[in-house]
Formats: C-alpha cells, structure tokens, sequence
C-alpha cells in the first residue's frame, strides 16, 4: 500500500498521534540509556556474577562460599580501559577470572597466549561469560557506582534492593 502525500495535505490524525508517541519513546530511551545503569547492575549481580566474589556493592566481601580475597572495587584506581582489560582477560596468578571466552587463545590478553600464560591462566568465571560491550556497560557501572565511593549508603542499597528492602535499614541514609 502507498501514500501519495499532496502538498499542503495534513496527515491523518492517527498518523500524529502514532508520530507523537514515537518520539516520546525514543526520548525516553535515549535519557535513560544515559543515566540509567540498571543494564550494567543486573549484568553484575547476576548473568556475571561479579558479586559472588566482589559484594554488591562492590566493597570485596562477598558470598562466604567464594574463594575470598575479591579487591574492593570501591578503592579501585583503575581507568575504563584498565577495568575492561581487567573483566576480559582476569589477573593471571590471581582468582580474578576472565570473562572473554576466548581470552588467552591469541594474543588478545596481554600480548599472551596460553602458553605464555601456563600455569597462571585465570580460570574461566562461575556464572556467565560476557562479550565485549557487556565488559564495557559493566565497567561503566563500576565506575559510575563504585569506583571512588566511601561507605555504602541506603541509597545504593535500595537502588539494587528496592525501595524500603529491609536489609538496607543497616546502612545510613546520607554517608
Ligand atoms: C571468583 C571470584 C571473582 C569473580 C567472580 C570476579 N572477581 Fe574480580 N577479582 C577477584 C579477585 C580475587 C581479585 C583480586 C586480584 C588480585 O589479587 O589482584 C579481583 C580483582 C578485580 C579487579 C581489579 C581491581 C583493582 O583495582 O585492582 C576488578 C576491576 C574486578 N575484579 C572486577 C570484577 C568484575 C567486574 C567482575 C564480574 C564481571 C569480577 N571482578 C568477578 C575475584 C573475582
């Protein structure tokens, strides 16, 4: 089926209004793809699980199940590039695991291979592996949420909660 517009036409009424909407939820969408981290959280706390060993909140204590020893991300002096690195490739030598699938099968991680690596090969994660834009949305909500942060707030809390999640009441509500 074809239109053909006349000049001077207006369009049909139900046109606008489907116009409307459409640019209302492309706006919507491009504000929250900005200030919204909710993609990067749940990549952390569950497909990657980073709060296994990390905490939610990024503060190193995690599950007691987990090897221990997890950095406290909240004291991170790392860049953007550094964390992506670091999410992709592990720390050799260290329980930090690395989520590219494939890392270490080039040179990709380090300039080294696995047989470069040996021994020291960080071992592949407990929950889910992550491509390289899921690395980059992660490490833009560590950096958003937890790099640089002091105590953990009620706020935070209740951002990865729920609002009035009753474990959050230990936590202050201004830091
Ligand atoms: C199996 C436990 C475990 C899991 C799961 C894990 N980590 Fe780690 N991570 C560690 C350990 C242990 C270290 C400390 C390594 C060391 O000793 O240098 C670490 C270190 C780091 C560091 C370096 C911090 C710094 O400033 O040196 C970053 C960043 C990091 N982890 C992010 C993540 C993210 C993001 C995830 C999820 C995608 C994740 N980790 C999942 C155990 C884990």
């Amino acid at each position: 089926m074809r239109f053909a517009f006349r000049r001077g036409q207006r369009l049909p009424r139900l046109w606008w209004k489907a116009a409307v909407v459409a640019t209302l939820v492309l706006c919507s969408a491009a504000a929250s793809a900005q200030d919204d981290f909710s993609y990067g959280r749940r990549l952390y706390l569950d497909k990657a699980q980073c709060s296994y060993c990390h905490g939610w909140a990024g503060d190193g204590a995690g599950d007691g199940q987990s090897n221990g020893g997890a950095a406290n991300l909240r004291q991170s002096r790392l860049n953007r590039a550094q964390l992506i690195t670091i999410i992709l490739c592990g720390r050799p030598g260290t329980a930090m695991p690395h989520f590219d699938e494939a890392a270490y099968s080039d040179k990709r991680c380090y300039g080294m291979t696995e047989a470069d690596v040996g021994k020291l090969k960080p071992s592949l994660p407990p929950g889910s592996t992550l491509q390289p834009r899921e690395a980059e949305a992660v490490a833009d909500y560590l950096l958003e949420k937890f790099v640089g942060r002091g105590a953990i707030t009620r706020t935070e809390c209740e951002e990865s909660f729920g609002k009035n999640a009753r474990a959050c009441g230990e936590y202050a509500a201004k830091p």
